[in-house]
C-alpha cells in the first residue's frame, strides 16, 4: 500500500511514522511505501526523519520517500494523511486558522485528483480538519466525496477515557458513544446510546455532570493541552489517526466509532456537509449509523455544531477557496 503523510516533519508527522512503518496502520501483514510531503523548509527534518526510519528495519517498510512536490507525493497513493498545516496556540480557535491552512488543501485535493489509485482513502487530520477536507473534496472531482474523511476520533477517544475514568471501568467497558457536527467547541459528544458493561451510562452518571464537565472537557481537551503542554496534541492526534484508518480499512466489527464525512442528509445534517457522525466501517466503507434516537438536547446541540460548519463554508467560500 502507497501511504503519504503531509507535514511529514512536524509533531504528529513525528508520532505518526513510525507506527505506520511498524505496521499499526494496515495491519501486521501489509508492506508499506511511504511518502513524506513537506514544505520546502521541511524537508532537512524529514530527510532526517528517513533515515531514522532506515534505522527501524522494519519487516513492512518497502520504500521511503521525500519530497515537497504533492503531484509526485499522491501519485498511486492508497492512504493519504493529511497532516500538514498550522496548529493553533494559546488564545485561538481552530476556525482562526482557516486562512492560512485553506490554502493548503485546494491544491492537495487537486494533486490527489490527478494521481491518487482509485481506491484512495483521505483523512484530513490539519485543522479546522473538517472544512478543509471540505475544500480538498471540492478540488477532487473524480475521487468520490465519501473517500475524504476529517478526523474527530481523537474526540471520541477522548470521551471514552473521561467516562472510563468517571466510573472506575476500563475504556473497553464503554461503548456507544458518539461525536457529533465539527472537530470545534461546538462539538457533541452523546452518550444518550453509550453504555457501560451494558447499562445505559445516563443511568450512571447525572445530568449535571454531563452537560458540565464532560461535554466542555472533552470539547476542551485539545486546547487543555496546549496550554499545558505549549504545544498541540500531538501522539494522541497520531494515535487517532491510526485507529481512524485501521478501522476505515479493517471494519469497526460490532462496535460503532466517531468520523467527520460527508453528509448525506442523515439526522438533519444537510448534505454535502462534512461533518461528524457515530459510524461503522463496513467492507471498507464508513456507514452512518441509522435509527438513534435525538432528543431535544441533542438535537439543538448537533444544530448549533452544524451551524458552525455552514459559517465555515461561507468562509471559505468567501475567500475564494472553493472552486
Ligand atoms: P506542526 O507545526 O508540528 O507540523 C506541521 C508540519 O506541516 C510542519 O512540518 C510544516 O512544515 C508542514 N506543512 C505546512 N504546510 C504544508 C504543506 N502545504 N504541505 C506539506 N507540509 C506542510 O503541527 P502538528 O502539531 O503536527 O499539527 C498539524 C495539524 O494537525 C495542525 O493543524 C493541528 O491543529 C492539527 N491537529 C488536528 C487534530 C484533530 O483531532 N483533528 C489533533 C491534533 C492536531
Ligand atoms: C486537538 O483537538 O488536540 C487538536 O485539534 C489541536 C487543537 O487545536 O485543539
Amino acid at each position: 500500500m502507497n501511504v503519504t503523510v503531509t507535514g511529514a516533519a512536524g509533531q504528529i508527522g513525528y508520532a505518526l511514522l513510525f507506527r505506520i512503518a511498524s505496521g499499526q496502520l494496515l495491519g501486521p501483514t501489509t508492506p508499506v511505501n511511504l511518502t513524506m510531503l513537506e514544505i520546502p523548509e521541511g524537508l532537512a527534518a524529514a530527510e532526517g526523519t528517513a533515515l531514522e526510519l532506515q534505522d527501524c528495519a522494519f519487516p513492512l517498510l518497502r520504500t521511503v520517500t521525500v519530497t515537497a512536490d504533492p503531484v509526485r507525493a499522491f501519485d498511486g497513493v492508497n492512504i493519504a494523511l493529511l497532516v500538514g498545516s498550522r496548529p493553533r496556540a494559546v488564545g485561538m480557535e481552530r476556525v482562526g486558522l482557516l486562512e492560512s491552512n485553506g490554502r493548503i488543501f485546494g491544491p492537495q485535493g487537486t494533486a490527489l485528483n490527478a494521481g491518487a489509485a482509485p481506491d484512495v482513502r483521505v483523512l484530513v487530520v490539519g485543522n479546522p480538519a473538517n472544512t478543509n477536507a471540505l475544500v480538498a473534496s471540492a478540488f477532487a472531482p473524480d475521487i468520490p466525496a465519501e473517500r475524504f474523511t476529517a478526523m474527530t476520533r481523537l474526540d471520541h477517544n477522548r470521551g471514552i477515557a473521561q467516562l472510563a475514568a468517571k466510573l472506575g471501568v476500563h475504556v473497553d467497558q464503554v461503548r456507544g458513544l458518539s461525536v457529533w457536527g465539527n472537530h470545534s467547541a461546538l462539538q457533541y459528544p452523546d452518550v444518550n446510546h453509550a453504555t457501560v458493561g451494558g447499562r445505559p451510562v445516563t443511568d450512571l452518571v447525572d445530568e449535571a455532570w454531563l452537560v458540565d464537565e464532560f461535554i466542555p472537557r472533552v470539547a476542551g481537551r485539545g486546547y487543555e493541552i496546549i496550554k499545558a503542554r505549549g504545544a498541540s496534541s500531538a501522539a494522541s492526534a497520531a494515535s487517532a489517526a491510526i485507529d481512524h484508518v485501521y478501522d476505515w480499512v479493517n471494519g469497526t466489527g460490532d462496535q460503532w466509532t466517531s468520523a467527520a464525512i460527508v453528509s448525506d442528509g442523515s439526522y438533519g445534517v444537510p448534505e454535502g456537509l462534512f461533518s461528524s457522525f457515530p459510524v461503522r466501517a463496513i467492507d471498507g466503507r464508513w456507514e452512518i449509523v441509522q435509527g438513534l434516537s435525538i432528543n431535544a438536547f441533542a438535537r439543538a446541540r448537533i444544530d448549533s455544531s452544524v451551524a458552525e460548519l455552514i459559517e465555515e463554508r461561507e468562509h471559505v467560500r468567501a475567500l475564494g477557496l472553493l472552486p
